[in-house]
């Protein structure tokens, strides 16, 4: 077993997603105070789907990075003020976060609908349920009742690259942290069955490592050079990049995963994982059961509840921001 610590940073991350883990949040929140949100955003991400297959990965991954720093607290959609740099400029999302606009629209029309209800962070939960099901993925029941933070956690979405950079036991004592077993992390992986990462996320896998089919290798440099084009994009399930099925767990065990994060979850060799992506790709219902149950769970890391946090009108913006 490779030797693993957190730091301070890392640890101050996890308390802060247990302020009110698993607290009082409910099903029928919004079924008489918004009734219609459901059929909103249903609607609106159903026509951004439309639009872009892309966008459903794009806004599937936004819950992912809200939730993971700091709690699902509606924090990454803040822009940056003159005062605060947060986390939509961290390394973790720059060039690389998407969907803002979508979200936009949605919370526009809930506040025609049902002003100062809905809050961002409970949108983005709805929102990345109907991502995954419109791809053709599980559909879950959610629990609802977030509020949104009054600030970006900067430092702490900063803190979470070297986690998710350091290798499979490093990312397993992460999890676990937070409560997650080694069944349930490698489901939430599953969630790249789709969407594309960029050049800058793939080329040393393809160039470097060796634990990647060559010939699937080198098909991939064409578009990813050594040098330039960090914005080019390729599938991460380059079989079936927009639905949701259990492909990307085939293709890790081919060797053909696009990510090297996601290649180290099955090594061929009996490592940590293998037996996991080895159940879920050879069981579409495994793997559902797992990442609805897991994503659900997820959902609900650090919430704010009761009288903490606010309602934000604008998910940009916070209601009234501190002098
Ligand atoms: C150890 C965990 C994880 C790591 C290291 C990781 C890393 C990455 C990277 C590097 C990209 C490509 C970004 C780019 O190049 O622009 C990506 C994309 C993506 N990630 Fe993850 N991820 C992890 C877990 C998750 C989880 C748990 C979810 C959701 C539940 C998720 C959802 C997505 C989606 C949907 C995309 C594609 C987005 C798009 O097409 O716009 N990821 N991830
Ligand atoms: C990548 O795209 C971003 C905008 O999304 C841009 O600011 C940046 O300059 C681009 N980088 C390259 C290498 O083209
Ligand atoms: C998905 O699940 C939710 C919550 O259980 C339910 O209200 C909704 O009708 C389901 N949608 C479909 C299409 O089955
Ligand atoms: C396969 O995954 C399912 C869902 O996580 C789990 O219940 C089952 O025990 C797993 N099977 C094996 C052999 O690990
Ligand atoms: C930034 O801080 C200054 C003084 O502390 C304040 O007057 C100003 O309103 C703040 N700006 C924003 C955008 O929060």
């Amino acid at each position: 077993m490779a030797s693993f610590s957190l730091s301070f940073l890392q640890w101050c991350l996890i308390s802060i997603l247990f302020r009110s883990a698993f607290s009082q949040l409910s099903e029928n929140f919004y079924s008489a105070s918004c009734p219609k949100a459901h059929s909103i955003i249903s609607h609106h991400v159903k026509n951004a789907i439309k639009k872009e297959p892309r966008m459903g990965a794009s806004m599937l991954r936004l819950q992912f990075h809200d939730c993971g720093v700091g709690g699902c607290d509606g924090s990454n959609l803040l822009d940056d003020t003159k005062n605060s740099t947060g986390e939509k400029s961290a390394l973790l999302n720059l060039n690389s976060a998407r969907g803002f606009e979508v979200i936009d629209k949605i919370k526009n029309r809930l506040e025609q609908s049902c002003p100062g209800v809905v809050s961002c962070a409970d949108i983005l939960a709805m929102v990345g349920r109907e991502c995954v099901f419109r791809l053709g993925g599980p559909n879950y029941t959610l629990p609802l009742g977030r509020r949104d933070s009054t600030e970006s956690h900067r430092l702490l979405a900063d803190a979470m690259v070297p986690i998710f950079l350091k290798g499979v036991e490093a990312q397993i004592a992460a999890f676990q942290s937070l409560g997650f077993n080694k069944n349930e992390f490698v489901a939430l992986t599953g969630a790249h069955t789709v969407g594309m990462a960029r050049c800058e996320s793939y080329r040393q896998h393809i160039y470097e490592d060796k634990n990647i089919d060559p010939t699937f290798a080198a098909s991939l440099q064409a578009n990813c050079p050594k040098e330039g084009g960090n914005n080019n994009t390729a599938p991460i399930d380059n079989r079936t990049p927009f639905v949701f099925d259990n492909m990307y767990f085939v293709n890790l065990m081919k060797q053909k995963g696009l990510l090297a994060t996601d290649q180290g979850l099955f090594t061929g060799k009996g490592g940590p994982t293998d037996a996991i992506v080895a159940n879920y790709s050879s069981s579409k219902d495994n793997f559902f059961k797992e990442f609805a149950s897991a994503i659900v769970k997820f959902g609900q890391l650090g919430v704010l509840t009761g009288t903490k946090g606010e309602i934000r009108t604008n998910c940009r913006k916070v209601n009234t921001p501190k002098a």
